[in-house]
């Protein structure tokens, strides 16, 4: 059974444990002459029963991964199998011998209480998920007899009791609501200890001097960028509200390894600002693009000059990353492709991300189906990129093709594919090779039937090749050659949990995306030091896919939900969190600065999740109340 589905068996198994004692506990408040005492004694034990099925279903989750199933097994189940059985064993020999006498006080409230430990376990699982802190567990744990001596006031008909007892809900209620509101307003969240560390820590470092030096050695590249509200009508005739680099998708930037990068931007008339960050492409941390971290947004009128030294070849790409969501959504974004000093073996490069403005898809520079005239047995790049907030599957028909690169890192020793789809996360690249045949190839992608792409050679139509539906994905993680891999010895453990929970964030109730139960910005960033390995853990509790996207490194896949990795090293910036995945990665602190690290669904990271990766006596002058994806 999928995790995913596992999950929501506990949490039906838990809801019928609460129904069943909430059941029991109304038939034996029934008057005596009415009461059905075999039915109520039954009901009793199987809300007993169902307290020992969470328990099969906790083992069975944290058997996937302790993320899963901390707040069930520490919590849920022993209050539930606890409070359960004392009431069992209070209220079922008082049923069967009172029959229709009058049971004694205890015997109902102790019911309700059972249920009231039911419903702890679900709002454990519910509101506060992944960790379950020992003093949520308390608040959650005090249900329990204030519900039993609430249930007692009423039957009796003590007036004061049922003042005193309500009154004590009601504080509990409002002190734990109080108690989120204010950590959400009061505690200036995770990076603030970086913001104001400086005078700490004397000899730590900037960001603003985390930066690459004007006259650092390269050939130099320079290349303006200027951000612009526009409308652009579509080659398929759409018009589209645009906010663009001039062009859509922005221009190219194609470097070699050797250069010395260099891109002014310019904002004309973007009123929340613009940054350029460069996905994928390790940058020194002050040249990171991340406003409220690393530098101020560039508002209209204002301009930023980034530099790098490209050092690392593959398929990049550059976006705002201020109110990125909506940025990005409407065009703020370009292809960064870094070629080898001595270039690459295919004759043919070509970029093909895949972008969705409003209802017309584009893949490449159109929203409709494309021919390039590409001669027969020439050898071709594709590099597929994936700009949108989910994933997509890019399939080539008409030609075998090799993986040759993942997240701009070579992928060695892969073999020819023909019959699998390429799943490409919201952010992620894949790059292709392939040689053209006689009759051509068609690129397509489970976006569009119409955008599309031929590469045809004179006289053929490869817009008549058909995709065969339903094709598998191709497993990247079994995919390539693996040989000469050595893993260090020792890895810090760090864990990321994430999940859909009602949280307080900006100061308003909201449905939010968490990382170990909280949001930005008070997720606890993950601390290291410059030279430490991470295994990271990553855990997906919700029902929503998290590409999750590390800025400044690649993490090395070590397994996924369970299976390690076989394959050619995976060095990914971007890794798909599924429904109920469990990723283990490794990470190796390599770049000092402090570094997002967010759920590249935008609209995930604008409601929350996002965090950062800091490095020991790195600190930054920057206010974080922006950060966006
Ligand atoms: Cu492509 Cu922080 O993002
Ligand atoms: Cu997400």
């Amino acid at each position: 059974m999928s995790t995913s589905l596992l999950l929501l068996l506990d949490l039906a198994v838990g809801a019928l444990c609460a129904a069943a004692w909430i059941g029991a506990a109304v038939l034996a408040a029934m008057p005596a002459a009415r009461r059905r005492t075999t039915a109520t004694a039954s009901l009793a034990g199987l809300g007993v029963l169902l307290a020992l099925g969470q328990l099969g279903t906790g083992l069975l989750l944290a058997a996937r991964g302790w993320g899963f199933a901390q707040e069930k097994l520490v919590f849920a189940v022993p209050l539930q199998l606890a409070v359960g059985v004392a009431a069992a064993a209070i209220a079922v020999p008082a049923l069967l011998r009172a029959r229709s006498a009058p049971l004694p006080a205890l015997a109902v409230p102790a019911l309700v209480g059972a249920a009231a430990s039911a419903a702890a376990g679900i709002l454990a699982r519910v509101l506060i998920g992944y960790p379950l802190s020992p003093l949520a567990a308390v608040g959650l744990a005090l249900l329990v007899p204030l519900a039993v001596w609430l249930t007692w006031a009423v039957l009796r008909r003590e007036r004061r009791q049922l003042i005193g007892a309500s009154a004590l809900v009601t504080l509990l209620l409002a002190g734990s609501l109080g108690f989120a509101w204010l950590t959400d307003v009061a505690a200036p969240g995770a990076l603030s200890s970086h913001a104001h560390a400086a005078a700490a820590a004397p000899d730590g470092v900037s960001v603003t001097d985390l930066r690459t030096p004007a006259d650092a050695p390269g050939t130099l590249r320079h290349f303006d960028l200027t951000a612009r509200h526009e409308t652009v009508t579509s080659p398929g005739g759409t018009e589209i509200t645009a906010q663009s680099f001039g062009s859509l998708p922005g221009p190219e930037l194609r470097v070699a390894v050797g250069d010395l990068v260099e891109v002014t931007l310019r904002n004309e008339d973007i009123e929340d600002g613009v940054t350029l960050h460069w996905h994928g492409y390790d940058v020194p941390n002050g040249e990171d693009g991340v406003a409220g971290a690393t530098q101020d947004p560039v508002l209209p009128g204002e301009s930023f000059t980034y530099r790098f030294v490209a050092d690392e070849p593959g398929t990049y790409w550059y976006h705002t990353h201020q109110s990125s969501a909506e940025g990005i959504r409407r065009g703020l974004f370009g292809m960064l492709v870094v070629l080898p000093a001595d270039g690459i073996l295919e004759a043919v490069d070509l970029t093909v991300p895949l972008h969705t403005f409003g209802s017309s898809v584009w893949l490449g520079e159109a929203d409709t189906h494309r021919v390039r005239e590409t001669a027969e047995g020439s050898s071709v790049r594709l590099r597929f990129v994936n700009t949108d907030q989910v994933p997509h599957r890019f399939r080539v028909t008409g030609a075998a093709f090799r993986v040759v690169a993942v997240d701009g890192r070579d992928v060695p020793g892969g073999t020819e594919v023909t019959d699998s789809a390429l799943r490409v996360p919201a952010g992620g690249r894949i790059d292709v090779a392939l040689e053209v045949p006689y009759d051509g190839v068609l690129v397509t992608t489970d976006a569009s039937t119409r955008a599309s792409l031929a590469l045809a050679p004179e006289g053929s139509d490869p817009s008549a090749l058909e995709a065969p539906r339903g094709l598998p994905d191709l497993d990247l993680h079994a995919y390539g050659d693996r040989a000469g891999l050595v893993l260090p010895e020792r890895m810090t453990e760090e864990t990321l949990v994430l999940d859909r929970l009602p949280r307080v964030f900006g100061g308003l109730p909201a449905n939010a995306y968490v990382v170990n139960g909280a949001v930005f910005p008070h997720i606890p960033n993950i601390e290291v030091t410059e030279g430490q390995v991470l295994k990271l853990t990553v855990l997906n509790r919700g029902r929503d896919t998290h590409p999750m996207h590390i800025h400044g490194h690649h993490v090395l896949v070590l397994s996924r939900n369970g299976v390690p990795a076989t394959g050619a090293p995976l060095w990914l910036d971007t890794f798909d969190v599924e429904p109920g995945d469990s990723w283990e990665v490794m990470l190796v602190a390599d770049n000092p600065g402090i570094w997002m690290d967010h759920c590249h669904n935008l609209d995930h990271a604008e409601q929350g999740m996002v965090m950062a990766i800091a490095y020991d006596g790195v600190t930054t002058p920057f206010e974080h109340k922006q950060i966006s994806g």
